[in-house]
């Protein structure tokens, strides 16, 4: 070792792990609109990021530039530590990058190994011997579902006739399966009931376990606090704060995310006019 490095001790690692995902102060315009301004927040591998907000705050957009459908107008986007404009969703996805949306994209009568792999079936024999080897896609579909703990009857049958948070879990499991080291999930759990929910949140809990940085847009604080490392609100475009989970409790992020004080304005509004 040289004298010079003795002499000048290099500062003690980081506590939190290097971010996979980073954003700086990023800003997106639609023509005068401005979906989003000065937002930054980050994600590692193993963490679950929470981006909250109400209708129109800005959150589909964030995770558009994400993704890829969208580059930011203003800000830096950093994957790795390396700044990057992503030119369209496919380079998103070769970076690892894999999004669910909401409308996930599925087709609802053909079975789910067919949705599993949606034009990745693997295949045997060549040339115009080549045909899918549906024994296998089943055989992978069954196998990469139950590693994620769902249990599914049957490959064959067909995606519509699971219930949302199983249709959700399977988008889920296809993702990993493909070697996505970001799942990024649009409102997952907006359109369940509370056990559906907790379904898909015990998968986001499981990928992240696996080691994936996860992004979560959901508008309920009550998902998003309990899976959650770090929760980034959103409001109007604009950002309410960047909090690790141990810089915010419950009670302030429901708090922030309601509105406090337009809530209790509501609920004087609904109130019944007293009886004469
Ligand atoms: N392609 C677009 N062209 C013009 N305006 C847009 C476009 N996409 C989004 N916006 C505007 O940007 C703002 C933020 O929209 P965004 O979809 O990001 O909100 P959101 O938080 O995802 O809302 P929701 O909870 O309803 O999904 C809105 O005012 C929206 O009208
Ligand atoms: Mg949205």
């Amino acid at each position: 070792m040289s004298e010079t490095a003795q002499a000048d001790p290099v500062p003690a690692a980081a506590p939190e792990a290097a971010p996979l995902l980073e954003v700086r102060d990023i800003g997106k315009y639609f023509g005068s609109v401005i979906a989003l301004q000065g937002v930054s927040t980050q994600v590692a591998p193993g963490q679950v990021c929470c981006v909250l907000g109400d209708n129109g705050a800005g959150k589909s957009t964030l995770i558009k530039i994400l993704s890829g459908v969208h580059q930011q107008d203003t800000g830096e986007y950093l994957i790795d530590g390396e700044p990057i404009r992503l030119a369209n969703p496919r380079a998103a996805l070769d970076r690892g990058i894999a999004t669910v949306y909401q409308d996930l994209a599925m087709v609802p009568l053909m079975p789910i190994w067919r949705n599993f792999f949606l034009g990745s079936e693997p295949t045997k024999g060549r040339g115009p011997l080549r045909r899918l080897d549906v024994a296998k896609a089943r055989d992978i579909t069954r196998r990469e579902l139950a590693g994620m703990g769902i249990d599914i009857r049957d490959p064959d049958q067909p995606v519509g006739t699971l219930s949302g948070g199983e249709r959700q879990s399977v988008a889920i499991a296809r993702a990993v399966h493909f070697g996505a080291r970001v799942l990024i999930l649009d409102e997952p759990t907006s359109a369940l009931g509370v056990k559906q929910a907790g379904v898909v949140l015990r998968y986001i809990a499981q990928a992240r376990d696996r080691g994936l940085a996860v992004v979560f847009i959901t508008h309920n604080p009550h998902h998003a606090y309990p899976v959650g490392d770090r929760f980034v609100l959103l409001k109007r475009g604009r950002s309410l704060g960047d909090f690790a989970k141990s810089e915010v409790g419950l009670p302030e992020l429901t708090r922030l995310m309601a509105g406090g004080a337009e809530l209790e304005e509501l609920s004087h509004e609904l109130e019944r006019e007293p009886q004469a």
